[in-house]
């Protein structure tokens, strides 16, 4: 037997019992006589304590432990004198009887404590070592639970879990795929899933109303602290419902979830806002509504006064911060230099201090009683400051939402253990992209547009609203979703929309439209971010922490060094040898 308890678990209860512990050593420290050490596993840690006048043998053996040696020890449970409240087992501490060194370890490159000292690409190559430490295991055990969690309501409902194969063919969610050579099929390729989408609608079709599944997607594309290029999708898909039933549905879960991960009760309803008044209000289509600082359009206020900046602007428009107008010149510098870096790429930033006088960047251009009219309408009262951005009205509207949350988190307001969820409904079916001047969707072309809006597909493709929404949790999309075309002609109209030829939309897809045509349910679903969610409820916003074995933000795996080159014969069986 390795262990009678485990290293988190004793208790002033256990005082007198004789136990067996097995752990790794995490930290010793030698004194005259006696020797105390953290005895570490994935459940705590607890204090042993080597007594030179007790059990010479055994002292001289732990005088040889070394940080992460692998060891079983036995002894006596006792009361410890200076108690630790810091520890859940910091009441008490083994007095060791018998020591077995079960195997030693090299000096680990970095300090495997709560906190570490290693940087992190020391952390990625030895991630093994990384994920010793208690961040990363109550990381993956929060995963864990969400997981499970995921899987009992679902399955409560009635919802399947179903495997959708990974060797697959081109799955169009807007990133590059990963693609894989066929041996048997020389000049032939797989591509991964970017998601099961077309499978999961073709399970539709085949009578499975109600599917899910736990599933890695493979997108490549540029990595973020949000973005990997493999990640997990809680991936849903139900038949005979609209998007009403789909929102109810995985608002329930997101509720559920919220109560059994972090203890929230959320009773109300989840707020919903349209995309159009996302982007109005918040300057971005996910917004992050722990705080208000919503943006206020005073074009009509602020335009032939003279000043040059605003005059030639499409868009007026700015934030209120609460108290903000002790700012001092240099604060304010700083959220100017903010706005006019280059991935915000405004020209600046006029404010408005509401003291008395109000007084503003622009007193040349506009009387006292010109302000004071801005400040009514933006609902600021004495002691604010407004900040006013003039552009073109998507980069103006942008470049706030953007100000707002580095203001956000400047004044600490976006608590990472405050959940706020919401819904955004009704995006746009298209998008233009202005490079190649070609429409694509800004879901998936699998998307149904609005029926009442169907009818402006060809006159006015831009305007068609979609049956598309995404859950957004505090500033981040943690899911999407949509109702699905089911009708062979309104999809091939898509395509052709796309500038898919029929050919390439029947190469590609003539699985999916001809399935189309056996008795497709009308059906829709989402997905969740499984990785993005985890660490959310987690309280951080880098996924990276929330997988156990994650790539860099490189694309690359620094453990097992991958991608790598392979040999020549390799490619040469792959027919890709470069002959
Ligand atoms: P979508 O592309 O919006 O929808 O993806 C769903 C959710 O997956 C998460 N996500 C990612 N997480 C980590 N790394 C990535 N690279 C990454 N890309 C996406 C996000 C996102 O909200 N098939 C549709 C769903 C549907 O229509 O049902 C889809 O994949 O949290
Ligand atoms: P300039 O004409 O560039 O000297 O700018 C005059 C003032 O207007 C400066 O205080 C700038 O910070 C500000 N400003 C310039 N461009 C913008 C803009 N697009 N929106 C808001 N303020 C601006």
């Amino acid at each position: 037997m390795y262990r009678s308890h485990n290293c988190g678990e004793l208790r002033g209860e256990h005082i007198g019992n004789e136990v067996t512990l097995s752990g790794w050593v995490q930290r010793s420290r030698v004194m005259s006589g006696q020797i105390f050490i953290d005895l570490r596993d994935r459940y705590g840690i607890t204090q042993l304590s080597f007594i030179d006048n007790e059990h010479p043998d055994v002292f001289a053996n732990a005088k040889k432990l070394g940080r992460e040696f692998v060891v079983q020890i036995t002894g006596k449970v006792v009361e410890r004198q200076s108690k630790n409240p810091n520890l859940p087992t910091g009441d008490v501490e083994v007095v060791a009887e018998a020591l077995t060194i079960l195997n030693s370890s090299k000096t680990p490159p970095f300090t495997i404590e709560q906190d570490t000292d290693g940087g992190e690409e020391l952390r990625m190559t030895y991630r093994y070592l990384d994920l010793r430490r208690a961040p990363l295991q109550q990381a993956l055990k929060l995963r864990h639970n969400v997981s499970m969690e995921v899987r009992n309501y679902l399955s409560e409902q009635d919802f399947l879990e179903i495997e959708t194969p990974y060797l697959i063919k081109s799955t169009p969610e807007g990133a590059r795929d990963f693609v894989v050579p066929s041996r048997m099929h020389p000049g032939h390729f797989y591509a991964l899933p970017q998601s099961p989408q077309t499978f999961k609608q073709l399970l539709m079709v085949s009578g499975y109303d109600k599917y899910f599944q736990i599933v890695r997607c493979f997108r490549d594309e540029d990595l973020r602290a949000d973005r990997q290029p493999e990640f997990t999708q809680i991936d849903c898909e139900m038949a005979f419902v609209e998007q009403e039933d789909v929102l109810n549905t995985f608002e329930g879960l997101t509720k559920a979830l919220l109560k059994k991960i972090v203890n929230i009760d959320m009773q109300k309803p989840f707020p919903r806002i349209t995309y159009a008044d996302a982007m109005e209000t918040y300057g971005i289509d996910k917004p992050d509504i722990r705080f208000d600082m919503t943006l206020t359009d005073i074009t009509h206020l602020a335009q032939n006064k003279g000043f040059q900046v605003f005059d030639q602007a499409e868009y007026v428009g700015g934030i209120v911060v609460k108290d903000g107008a002790s700012m001092s010149r240099k604060e304010i510098d700083k959220l100017i230099n903010f706005v006019k870096r280059p991935q915000i790429g405004v020209k600046g930033l006029v404010w408005v201090k509401c003291n008395d006088p109000i007084k503003s960047s622009v007193d040349k251009f506009f009387t006292a009683e010109q302000l004071n009219q801005w400040k009514n309408e933006m609902n600021a009262t004495s002691g604010d400051l407004i900040l006013l951005i003039a552009d073109e009205g998507y980069r103006a509207r942008k470049a706030l939402g953007e100000l707002r949350l580095h203001l956000g988190n400047m004044l600490g307001l976006r608590n990472p253990m405050e959940f706020a969820p919401l819904w955004v409904v009704d995006f746009p079916l298209l998008e233009k992209d202005d490079e190649s001047d070609r429409w694509h969707a800004m879901h998936h072309p699998f998307t149904s547009p609005k029926p009442e809006d169907i009818a402006l597909l060809k006159s006015d493709p831009g305007s068609v609203r979609a049956n598309a929404y995404d859950l957004v949790l505090n500033g981040n999309e943690i899911g999407g979703g949509s109702i699905r075309i089911h009708n062979r002609e309104l999809q091939s109209t898509m395509f052709e929309l796309l500038g898919f030829s029929k050919e390439d939309a029947e190469a590609q897809f003539g699985f999916l439209m001809q399935a189309f045509e056996y008795g497709a349910p009308p059906h829709g679903g989402i997905a969740f971010g499984l990785d993005r969610l985890v660490a959310i409820l987690g309280g951080q916003e880098n996924i990276r922490n929330f997988i156990a074995f994650p790539k860099n933000n490189a694309g690359r795996d620094l453990m097992i060094e991958s991608p790598s080159t392979i040999d020549a014969e390799q490619l040469e069986e792959l027919g890709l040898g470069l002959v």
